[in-house]
């Protein structure tokens, strides 16, 4: 099933599973300006008041240093809760309980069907306590709840799902080389993994992440973002009471750079390292994989995009470009942050776009009717308002937005941004500002907006609008990106590849791609000379 957020905020997603009541936990949410709180109580609650360590080896764990960090409610400013601080040497511990579980531990010996089991236990597991991660994931992250929901905490399960079905279906496979051989490849898991991943899906980017690597029987240190560390070790004590053996799923909360992301990059005994983050930031993972010449796969940025000719379905385009754009508050690698326009439907297409973008309610994610919530933090919130002066001084027209929404008070809020008369070159169309600020920029043909379209360092979506078959494969297959939509945008499901062309990175993650990631082959060749 295409778990996807199809029709962007106006699509009437929801016959809302939370009832939306005001009680004394309106307080959680950061006071009695909020309009509306889910459900009939905080159900992770619990969660956030316990304290929050380190996964290692089965065991939950202080850092080595006692050092602990803060994490915050974005929509709120406030902290929501302290979480350990690893470092170096929690991940050297981890590192160790990953190898031993690889080479000794029960995960090696289980069948395939039993690893497949334990993965759908989890999956399980996830849809069981699919509002209290739902929520957790939103007030971490500031994302809307019904995003959380209908987005992360089911595409997660679906993608835990689909890969437990592959533990079963691993293969190598019989050559015909020479007769006097028998030959053979075998798939076998990499070892031990290392995996970083980013605040914008936290949940949904473990979940890429875990799955595969655990269908082909790797173990696997996990370093979530400093940002959003939550839901990932919430997902962390299910997977241990679904009974995955010590070891095998390792969980270190921390930093990056110079802390626990590098040392999990430099490790000599890590044998791959899958990132997802900043093109810089993939740099420096690939510098420090050189010592052991470790695998890496690499999901990095993004400058998307979204083209829509005269011909296209109008008013479907706009949704499509809101969507694009504003889905996540714009932090979404896949972005659609380049809107080309076919000259003949500019204005119409700029008037209902505005129309419509005058619609969206921006307010804390916890509220079922917000459209857009805040940015994850305030350096992004500064970032994106960085990038906001950026175009004003590069001559793009402002059209809605450009600041922080005043009324809203707290809360790393960017109102959503339209800027026209946006030229390619300009650096608001070449950089990732990964917010809600769209660039739009017009084009006269399909030779012209294919040059325009490819013209950046980034290649891992774009989209198409079109009624005109002939012209939606032609330029389908000119953009130079590892995922082309065609009169949709967003759609992702465990089962389509996703990466990226140039600069955004290699690897594929989803679909059996994922599962080249984490194996590796061997080849067998047996004498029957006689
Ligand atoms: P980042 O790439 O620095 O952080 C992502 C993850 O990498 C985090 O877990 C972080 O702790 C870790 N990390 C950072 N430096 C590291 C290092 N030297 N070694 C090992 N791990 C390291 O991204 P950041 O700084 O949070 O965001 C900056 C920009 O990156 C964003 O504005 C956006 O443009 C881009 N980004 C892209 C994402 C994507 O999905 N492609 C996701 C997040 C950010
Ligand atoms: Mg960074």
């Amino acid at each position: 099933m295409i778990v996807g957020w199809r029709g962007g905020p106006f699509c009437g997603l929801a016959h809302a599973t939370y009832i939306v009541v005001r009680n004394e936990r309106a307080k959680l949410f950061g006071g009695s300006n909020v309009a509306a709180v889910i459900e009939k109580e905080l159900l992770c609650k619990d969660f956030l008041t316990k304290s929050k360590k380190l996964l290692i080896d089965g065991k939950w764990v202080d850092a080595e240093s006692g050092k602990t960090f803060e994490t915050y409610n974005p929509a709120t400013e406030e902290v929501l809760t302290r979480v350990a601080e690893g470092g170096k040497a929690d991940v050297d511990k981890a590192v160790k309980a990953a190898r031993k579980a690889f080479e000794s531990g029960p995960w090696r010996k289980m069948s395939n069907a039993e690893r497949a089991k334990l993965m759908f236990k989890l999956a399980d597991s996830i849809e069981a306590h699919a509002d209290e991660l739902a929520q957790l994931e939103t007030l971490d992250n500031g994302k809307p709840i019904k995003e959380s929901r209908y987005v992360d905490v089911a595409q997660t399960i679906e993608t835990f799902r689909y890969y437990g079905g592959w533990a079963t279906k691993l293969e190598g496979e019989t050559i015909n080389a020479n007769s006097d051989f028998f030959t053979y490849t075998l798939r076998e898991p990499i070892g031990v993994v290392g995996q970083i991943i980013p605040w914008n899906f936290p949940m949904l980017m473990a979940a890429w992440k875990l799955g595969p690597a655990l269908a082909c029987g790797n173990t696997v240190i996990l370093k979530p973002a400093e940002q959003t560390p939550l839901t990932a070790l919430r997902i962390g004590e299910l997977a241990m009471e679904c009974g995955f053996p010590e070891g095998v799923i390792n969980i270190i909360t921390g930093f990056g750079a110079d802390s626990a992301g590098s040392a999990l990059a430099n490790h000599m005994d890590v044998d791959k390292i899958a990132f997802t983050g900043e093109d810089k930031t993939g740099r420096e993972i690939l510098k420090a994989s050189l010592g052991n010449l470790k695998r890496v796969s690499l999901e990095l940025g993004g400058k998307a995009p979204n083209i829509v000719f005269a011909d296209a379905d109008i008013d479907a385009a706009v949704r499509g470009a809101i969507t694009g754009i504003f889905f996540n508050q714009g932090q979404v690698c896949c972005a659609g942050s380049r809107l080309f326009l076919e000259k003949p439907i500019h204005d119409e297409f700029m008037s209902k776009l505005l129309e419509r973008v005058g619609k969206m309610r921006q307010g804390q994610g916890m509220d079922e009717k917000t459209h857009i919530g805040p940015q994850v933090s305030k350096e992004q919130q500064e970032r994106v308002l960085n990038y906001i002066d950026i175009a004003k001084k590069e001559g793009a027209k402002l059209e809605c937005g450009g600041m922080a929404p005043e009324e809203l008070g707290k809360g790393y809020f960017v109102k959503p941004t339209i800027f026209t008369g946006v030229n390619n070159d300009m650096r608001i169309a070449q950089e990732e500002v990964f917010g809600p600020v769209l660039a739009v920029i017009p084009f006269n043909n399909i030779e012209d907006v294919a040059e325009q379209a490819n013209k950046t360092t980034f290649g891992l979506s774009g989209a198409v609008w079109t009624k005109d078959i002939k012209k939606a494969h032609r330029l389908a297959g000119k953009i130079k990106a590892g995922t082309v939509w065609v009169n949709c945008y967003n759609l992702l499901d465990p089962a389509i590849p996703f990466g990226g062309y140039k600069m955004s990175g290699y690897g594929r993650e989803l679909g059996k791609h994922s599962i080249e990631l984490y194996t590796n082959i061997k080849s067998v060749w047996v004498n029957l000379a006689e």
